[in-house]
């Protein structure tokens, strides 16, 4: 049996570690012989850009075709719109079409509700579907946010991204009480880390203390590591490209956490410590 669990992984700043998180998590998962569909909900293409996927032919079959057959249809044809990639997790990219969806659902009813409704049918086939959102609080991020049981927000340790993230837990507290009431702060992952500054130590200090009596704020953080930005360059997860690295580490850790969090929630989890 699948657990269907969708994570967003949003926040709405540009360049925190978004699309590397999700990238690099759903090959963690997938490692962990998880069954993982990624999609790609910002414009800009990126995951399948991480993914060496875009070089070879461009992307014709997106996730713009599905929203716009589920907006004009209320339902929607999956056949080859699913990539598997060879990291072993399956994959829904997006390109620059998705900035016109994203216009067009301004002036629907249900706005909020069209990828929820694309991903319901895929729950019974994915162990975890994980959203990467684009870098704004407009209408694609709240679709993912109201498709989605959690959201981890990949913080970066610096001050204006610390701020965004304050923006984002009360657009999730919105969206609570508007519609999603059972989504939850995954957790927040602090990204690009740079142990050597000073700023980079008190910032994550200061978002340990700013949320960490509310929320799960990952006790290890994502380094800034140039085999990481390679990585993605070269089309590919930290993990197929430094499995040994740090970063490679911290993401597989990550991966651990999250399919543990997902089996507590459906009772699977057994602690090694309890008798
Ligand atoms: N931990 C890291 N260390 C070094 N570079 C990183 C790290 N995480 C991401 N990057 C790089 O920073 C850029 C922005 O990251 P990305 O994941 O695309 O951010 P977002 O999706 O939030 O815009 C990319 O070029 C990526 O390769
Ligand atoms: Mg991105």
């Amino acid at each position: 049996m699948t657990t269907g669990k969708v994570i967003a992984i949003a926040n709405q700043k540009g360049g925190v570690g978004k699309t590397t998180t999700a990238v690099n998590l759903a090959a963690g998962l997938a490692q962990r012989k998880q069954k993982v569909l990624l999609v790609d909900l910002d414009p800009q293409g990126d995951v399948a850009k991480a993914l060496g996927l875009s070089k070879q032919e461009p992307m014709k079959q997106t996730v713009s075709n599905l929203m716009l057959e589920m907006i004009v249809s209320d339902t929607c044809s999956y056949e080859k719109r699913i990539l598997q990639c060879d990291e072993g997790f399956d994959l829904i990219p997006s390109n620059e079409k998705l900035s016109s969806i994203e216009v067009t659902l301004g002036s629907i009813e249900d706005k909020e509700t069209v990828l929820k409704d694309i991903l319901t049918p895929l729950k019974n086939r994915y162990d975890f579907i994980l959203i990467d959102c684009k870098p704004s609080l407009g209408m694609l991020t709240i679709n993912a946010l109201c498709a989605a049981n959690s959201a981890i927000i990949p913080s970066q340790s610096e001050f204006l991204s610390a701020n965004g993230t304050y923006e984002l837990l009360k657009r999730i507290q919105k969206i609570r009480e508007d519609g999603n009431p059972s989504l939850y702060v995954e957790g927040i992952l602090v990204t690009m880390t740079d142990d050597r500054t000073i700023l980079s130590r008190t910032m994550k200090e200061q978002i340990q203390a700013q949320y960490g009596s509310q929320f799960l704020v990952y006790p290890w953080t994502v380094p800034r590591r140039i085999a990481i930005a390679e990585s993605s360059a070269l089309g590919m997860s930290i993990l197929k490209y430094r499995p040994e690295s740090d970063g490679a580490q911290i993401y597989r850790k990550l991966a651990k956490e999250v399919e543990r969090n997902a089996q507590r929630e459906t009772g699977k989890y057994r602690d090694p410590h309890a008798r």
